[in-house]
């Protein structure tokens, strides 16, 4: 789907066109979902998602046959990651829905007034809390003791973090005169000041910063070990109710009185207004005094005050009827953009960044934002001297929305995205449907090198033991070791004199090395570390060309894409045209080859030997593979599984002897179930076949 494409107006949309373009958004929202709610890495700003959102939901308004059990719009936030228990909320989680403009706020205080049968004069009050940018939590007392935590999870069920949640100085443990059941909810969230003081200390700690503060509340609460959560300085605010088993109040108002009498704390710059003229006063207020705060905020919070009429309202799918979202403006600013470089990143996507007249958006100095890639730079059309408009949408890396036409010089010429790596000047190649120009330069494009490294020497690859990850890093920092094939170069001298080296270590690596110089073809081929050459397609390559050299002079003849050999590579099951082009790619560059020349002549790759199949457990056996596996594609799980024997099957019957079921499964595992076969986990799995 084209960025284009989203642009026609949804009325001039075919059905056809409709379903198309929900389909694609569904798949995106969920993607951005997952990343957000489930690994604690957005992947893009609030602003982008938000508007991904308001395009999926005028679809939806416009095509209501599109509505679907499973759509996006009914769901809240992603299902539960996997590791901590799951807890189902005794009453969901709500989303909030959005307002971006003072009119959606007016609209949604109409919206009110009609639903309740409102007179025009009948006052409605507003309670205004900011929007809290950190991660949702619903905490459940029992006569007055917090006796379970859980995270929003997908809004039904969540995880269980009532430990993690018990390090938090804030959370009061006991509550005096409480009813025997509440409920209690609210955002645990980092100040500015921890989450800068936390990166600092994980920078010296060479652990991986938080790219910012809701990152850094959400990474710390959902730790296994409660000791890291208890070390990370996190801070609360409580706003909503969830279940009580008795009224607490007549208004949300006092409400939040009730909740700080317990000692819990609640935002102190709420506030209570009678009209909506006040709400967006206060707002506008807000979005001035907001870089000043100590915690970060995205929005204004509006909810109709009286807790009888919010009951009255209810809730429509994943949002309440009673309270609306007014999100901040992305915070703009215009400035020179004085050139564009291209970042190689460690899989050696080529990024665009602009280099700007360094600027203040937000209270935060910018001087670099993101392009993107090669078709946002076109469609922008964005030139090197231009003055342009940046935005800093919530925290993510600032990004030029325009180029200031009236204010472009003569002769601006329009940018060319490079075809080749700035880093090593190999081919950069886009493939078809993607929208990311890639280096194909792989083991030695200096971006790429240490990644591919740390993958060359890892476990299922040559598994050089005494070679870790941070070894790699200070080797190739210092120049020494730039190939995989100086590796094997590596000698007892250069080892024995180095920091942290003793004797032993230095003998136990060469040792290491020795063993490993010999291995088979698979495990070749994959220590190559080739895009989507993962080890179940190493192995089918491995089976299929049978020897190093057989492989080789056939990828250099399947480099004519009309040639047998090239028929022979896409026949492979299991191989299509896509892993083909990568796989081809990475074999006709001039760099590959060498490195590919040096490791032949410096290691013994043992032809292949098909394994017997009788001797694993699963030989003979029917398995099925349900939802997502984390550590390997369907597709390689499938070819493992049938390289030692067994028969995948599409669907689950009595027959069936395995049943592996991944994230999100969905009906073939409950089906599974019920006829009580054998359920694997994706570790139980891979334990299984060895
Ligand atoms: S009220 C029924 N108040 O924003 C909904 N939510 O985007 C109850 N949030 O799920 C939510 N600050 O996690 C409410 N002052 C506040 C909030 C707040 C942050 C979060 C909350 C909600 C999400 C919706």
């Amino acid at each position: 789907m084209s960025d284009n494409a989203r642009e026609n107006p949804v009325e001039a949309l075919t059905p056809l066109e409709a379903a198309a373009e929900w389909e694609a958004l569904a798949r995106e929202i969920t993607d951005h979902d997952k990343a957000y709610h489930q690994k604690d890495s957005p992947v893009v700003s609030d602003a982008e998602y938000d508007a991904l959102r308001r395009r999926f939901d005028a679809i939806e308004d416009a095509f209501p046959d599109l509505v679907s059990p499973d759509s996006p719009s009914r769901k809240v936030g992603a299902k539960p990651a996997a590791g901590f228990s799951k807890v189902t909320h005794a009453k969901p989680m709500l989303s909030l829905g959005n307002a971006f403009e003072d009119e959606d706020v007016i609209e949604f205080v109409a919206r009110v007034r009609r639903f309740l049968g409102l007179g025009e004069d009948e006052p409605v009050e507003i309670v205004c809390e900011p929007k809290i940018d950190g991660l949702s939590v619903s905490l459940r007392y029992e006569k007055g003791k917090f006796v379970l935590g859980a995270t929003r999870g997908d809004g039904t069920t969540g995880e269980d973090v009532t430990e993690n949640l018990k390090t938090l100085v804030e959370i009061p443990m006991i509550l005096k005169d409480a009813p025997g059941v509440l409920e209690v909810r609210g955002e645990v969230y980092m100040t500015r000041r921890d989450f800068e003081a936390l990166n600092r200390a994980q920078e010296k700690a060479e652990a991986k910063p938080f790219a910012n503060p809701r990152n850094a509340a959400a990474g710390s609460l959902r730790q296994k070990d409660k000791a890291i959560t208890a070390s990370r300085p996190l801070s609360i605010f409580v706003y909503s109710l969830g279940d009580a088993s008795e009224p607490l109040a007549e208004t949300h108002w006092d409400f939040l009185t009730r909740l700080r009498g317990w000692g819990f704390p609640t935002n102190p710059l709420a506030e209570l207004k009678e009209c909506v003229e006040d709400c967006l006063q206060f707002y506008r207020g807000t979005v001035e005094k907001r870089q000043g705060l100590d915690y970060e905020i995205d929005g204004m919070v509006y909810k109709v005050n009286r807790l009888d009429w919010q009951e009255r309202l209810g809730a429509v799918s994943r949002a309440p009827r009673w309270a609306i979202a007014h999100k901040f403006p992305a915070e703009k600013a215009e400035t020179v953009l004085r050139e564009i470089t291209i970042q190689v990143g460690r899989t050696g996507t080529l990024t665009p960044v602009a280099n700007l007249e360094p600027v203040t958006v937000g209270g935060v100095r910018v001087s670099r934002a993101t392009l993107h890639n090669e078709d946002e730079i076109a469609r922008k059309d964005v030139r090197e001297g231009d003055t342009v408009i940046i935005q800093r949408a919530g925290d993510v890396i600032p990004q030029v929305v325009s180029a200031v036409l009236d204010k472009r010089k003569k002769g601006a010429k329009a940018y060319v995205f490079p075809d080749v790596c700035p880093e090593c000047g190999s081919l950069a190649v886009r493939e078809e449907g993607e929208v990311a120009r890639r280096c194909s330069g792989g083991l030695v494009c200096p971006a790429q090198r240490v990644e591919r490294l740390k993958h060359f020497v890892s476990r299922n690859a040559f598994d050089i033991e005494g070679l870790g990850a941070k070894h790699i890093e200070t080797f190739s920092e210092e120049g020494r070791i730039k190939t995989p094939a100086d590796i094997f170069k590596l000698k007892r001298e250069d080892l024995a004199d180095r920091d942290g080296w003793g004797e032993q270590s230095a003998d136990n690596l060469i040792e290491s090395l020795s063993q490993r110089s010999t291995i088979s073809l698979d495990r070749f081929i994959y220590a190559l570390g080739i895009r989507q050459v993962g080890q179940a397609t190493a192995r089918l390559l491995a089976k299929q060309y049978g020897s190093l050299k057989g492989w080789r002079a056939q990828m250099d003849a399947a480099q004519d894409r009309e040639s047998d050999a090239y028929q022979e590579l896409t026949n492979i099951d299991g191989i299509g045209p896509l892993v083909a082009e990568d796989l081809l790619g990475f074999c006709a560059e001039d760099h590959n080859r060498e490195v590919l020349d040096d490791l032949e002549n410096l290691l013994t790759v043992k032809d292949f030997v098909a394994p017997d199949p009788a001797s694993s457990p699963v030989a003979g056996k029917t398995v099925v593979f349900t939802g997502t596996l984390e550590s390997l594609s369907r597709a390689e799980a499938k070819a493992r599984a049938e390289s030692l024997g067994a028969k995948v099957a599409g669907s689950v019957s009595k027959k069936t002897d395995y049943v592996v079921v991944g994230l999100d499964a969905g009906s073939k595992a409950k089906k599974a179930k019920e006829l009580g076969l054998n359920c694997l986990n994706e570790e139980e799995w891979l334990n299984l076949i060895g």
